[in-house]
């Protein structure tokens, strides 16, 4: 039994030239107690999917299913108002009250809004909030007067002051530096599980949705173009698109030949699967972490792209080339106790079951330059 199903779900914004479609037949499940991450670009309809759950905005088609019950259904005009749907948010952007203490802030929704809550149960509630997320201490404190993590954890807390059956949570660690952002992740992690709440996550930042989550949805353009676990999504991404924008990935355009792919560098030999029968054009794919990197030496191997080593950058625990052939240009790592310099010679070994195939086709090719176009923003 799931514990939240969103099925088809379509969503407009009306703006001055005419609406906006934001989500486009977005369908999926999260089973209870589980992470679940929407990851895409910005403005591919993570938000609006969210606001759509928590009822802050309606939507044009489809159907929303929290727990046993249905909140929206265009079909039978079913909408039930925010407040009745056992949800808890945090937004992208906090949204704390800085004119009111932390104790304030997370207490507010039991004081004020249409779930309030006896005076006598306000102060256990909030204070079970504030330990969970090791805020007790702090509770007197006026919430500017407050780190970029402590005023997440207050958004945090006031988020799960209900203990809603599902916390929706908006790109919740942006507005961290780097190291905070890792610890908080962990922390995060481990509150909503050990609290058994599911937990409904968006980011645009892969390496968040890899670690956290059980299941990862990429979307882009209003749709979900992959769903899979981290492990699926990362090593067999579906598309150029997931591809590209879920790590670093080379790609190489070629030709269907026997036993493989001919490229400018030559034939790849990969298992060729069956609708290659019907194209002439194909797309390799493959990581910068999945290729063998070794000095030139003799007749080149077969598998193997020779070029010279253009790039290379140190990030402690490895090194990242860029090997020029060519053309082109590829993304490789390698070991940084036994470094290349600019200018070496190097062969690009690799081994055929890393590398994917995708179509060659022209949809492929405006997914490949909205990949590029991102990747080059970054
Ligand atoms: N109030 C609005 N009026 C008109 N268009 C909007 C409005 N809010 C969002 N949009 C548009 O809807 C689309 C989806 O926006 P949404 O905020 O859901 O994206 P997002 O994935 O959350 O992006 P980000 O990562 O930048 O937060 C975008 O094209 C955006 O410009
Ligand atoms: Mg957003």
């Amino acid at each position: 039994m799931s514990m939240l199903s969103v099925e088809r779900l379509e969503m407009e914004y009306q703006s001055d030239r005419g609406p906006v479609r934001a989500v486009r037949g977005v369908s999926f499940a999260v089973e209870r107690g589980n992470f679940y991450t929407l990851l895409g670009p910005s403005g591919c309809g993570k938000t609006s999917t969210l606001r759509c759950i928590a009822g802050l905005e309606t939507p044009t088609a489809g159907k929303i299913t929290i727990g046993e019950e249905v909140v929206y259904d265009r079909q039978t005009r079913v909408v039930v108002p925010t407040h009745r749907r056992a949800v808890g948010m945090v937004f992208q952007s906090y949204a704390i009250w800085p004119h009111l203490t932390v104790f304030d802030n997370v207490g507010f929704p039991l004081v004020h809004g249409k779930n309030r809550v006896p005076r006598a149960r306000v102060r256990p509630m909030v204070e079970r909030a504030l330990d969970l997320v090791q805020l007790g201490h702090l509770a007197d404190r006026p919430a500017p007067a407050l780190s970029g993590g402590q005023q997440q954890r207050v958004a945090l807390a006031r988020a799960i002051v209900y203990e809603p059956d599902l916390l929706l949570l908006d790109e919740p660690l942006s507005n961290l530096d780097a190291k905070l952002r890792e610890e908080m992740r962990q922390e995060l992690k481990d509150l909503v599980a050990r609290l058994n709440i599911t937990t409904l996550y968006v980011t645009h930042d892969q390496t968040e949705a890899l670690a956290m989550s059980n299941l990862v949805a990429v979307m882009y353009e209003g749709e979900i173009v992959q769903e899979g676990s981290p492990q699926d999504v990362y090593l067999r991404p579906a598309s150029p698109f997931t591809a590209n924008f879920v790590g670093k990935t080379n790609l190489l355009n070629g030709a269907v030949a026997g036993g493989g792919v001919e490229t400018a560098h030559g034939l790849i030999t990969i298992p060729l699967p069956d609708w290659t029968k019907e194209a002439a054009s194909v797309v390799l794919a493959f990581r910068p972490e999945a290729v063998a990197l070794e000095a030139s030496d003799g007749p080149i191997a077969a598998n193997t792209i020779r070029g010279s080593v253009s790039g290379s950058s140190f990030v402690g625990e490895t090194l990242e080339y860029v090997v020029t052939a060519s053309e082109d240009a590829f993304k490789v790592k390698g070991d940084p106790f036994a470094p290349f310099r600019i200018g070496d010679e190097v062969d690009l070994h690799l081994p055929s079951d890393r590398v994917l195939i995708m179509p060659g086709d022209e949809a492929t090719r405006a997914e490949l330059a909205a990949a590029a176009q991102l990747a080059a923003a970054e």
